[in-house]
């Protein structure tokens, strides 16, 4: 519904090509007949500060930042909460008493999954990637309560740096294995890929065996179903995709735009159409 007093909200990033943020929030807006609009913003990272200082000025109420934008967005806002400082990202800007505040809800968004998933606490988890996604896996999965956490990447001091960061934060260690040797890992593991492997629907992050894999999540959503989680169903280990955690972020923005959850059911209905 769109009328003369219509609220906007938005998604900034570059490119938004990919993104299905538009459909999902619309969606909800319709069946739940809230008269506001959610909007493609793209952002090309050269206008960003412009750009962001005229967002400000314009009856805009809430906005999801994305890729490459989510750091760079902290520098713009009055507060940021606690864990967006620690992952160091933002992913929903909202307005609170004037002030321009940032939350990250890609952590809660994957942190509701594993606890709806009821993952083995005790078993320990080894994650692929230390990009910007990584950061907000890691804590979500200290979160959650996973004691022995293992972190591999390609390029090694990335993972050093979060380790480092994760020690002074949380004092708790993560354990770094060189990406060469990720699957020399034969314990009894759960596997979260947080790289870009697989987007492409051809390439794998992991060409190790399933024997000791209890469970695989990969947090790609697009395509649904990866070359890592089809090995994972050939060699019968269960795993998921990372539309929940999707659908969770956005349903975890809508609490601090309106005060409510959004509608998970009817953005996952809306998400599933498109995908
Ligand atoms: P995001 O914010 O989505 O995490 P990112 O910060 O660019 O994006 O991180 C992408 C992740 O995928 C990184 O861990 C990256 O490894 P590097 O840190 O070495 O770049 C990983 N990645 C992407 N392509 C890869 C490839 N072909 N092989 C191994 N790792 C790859």
């Amino acid at each position: 519904m769109v009328s003369p007093s219509t609220k906007l909200y938005g998604l900034i990033g570059y490119p938004l090509g990919h993104s299905i943020s538009f459909y999902i929030h619309n969606a909800a807006f319709r069946a739940l007949s809230i008269d506001a609009l959610y909007i493609n913003i793209p952002i090309e990272p050269e206008s960003f500060s412009k750009a962001i200082l005229g967002i400000k000025y314009l009856p805009i109420y809430g906005l999801n930042v994305t890729i490459p934008h989510k750091e760079r967005i902290i520098d713009f806002l009055d507060e940021i909460s606690v864990i967006s400082k620690l992952i160091g990202a933002v992913n929903t800007v909202y307005l609170e008493e004037n002030k321009w505040k940032g939350e990250n809800t890609d952590f809660g968004g994957f942190l509701e999954t594993l606890k709806e998933l009821k993952l083995d606490k005790d078993l320990p988890c080894l994650i692929l990637g230390a990009g910007g996604a990584a950061r907000a896996v890691v804590y979500a999965v200290i979160e959650y309560g996973f004691k022995e956490i293992y972190l591999t990447n390609r390029t090694y001091g990335r993972a050093e740096r979060i380790a480092e960061e994760v020690k002074k934060n949380k004092n708790i260690e993560i354990k770094i294995i060189p990406w060469q040797e990720r699957h020399k890992v034969d314990e009894k593991l759960i596997l979260i890929n947080t790289t870009s492997i697989g987007l492409d629907s051809k390439s794998t992050p992991w060409n190790g065996n399933f024997k000791s894999i209890a469970f695989v999540y990969d947090i790609i959503y697009n395509p649904k179903e990866t070359p890592l989680l089809s090995l994972a169903k050939e060699n019968n280990v269960p795993f998921k995709n990372g539309l929940d955690m999707l659908i969770y972020q956005a349903c975890l923005s809508w609490n601090k735009w309106f005060g409510f959850i959004g509608p998970f059911e009817i953005m996952k209905r809306e998400a599933e159409k498109l995908l």
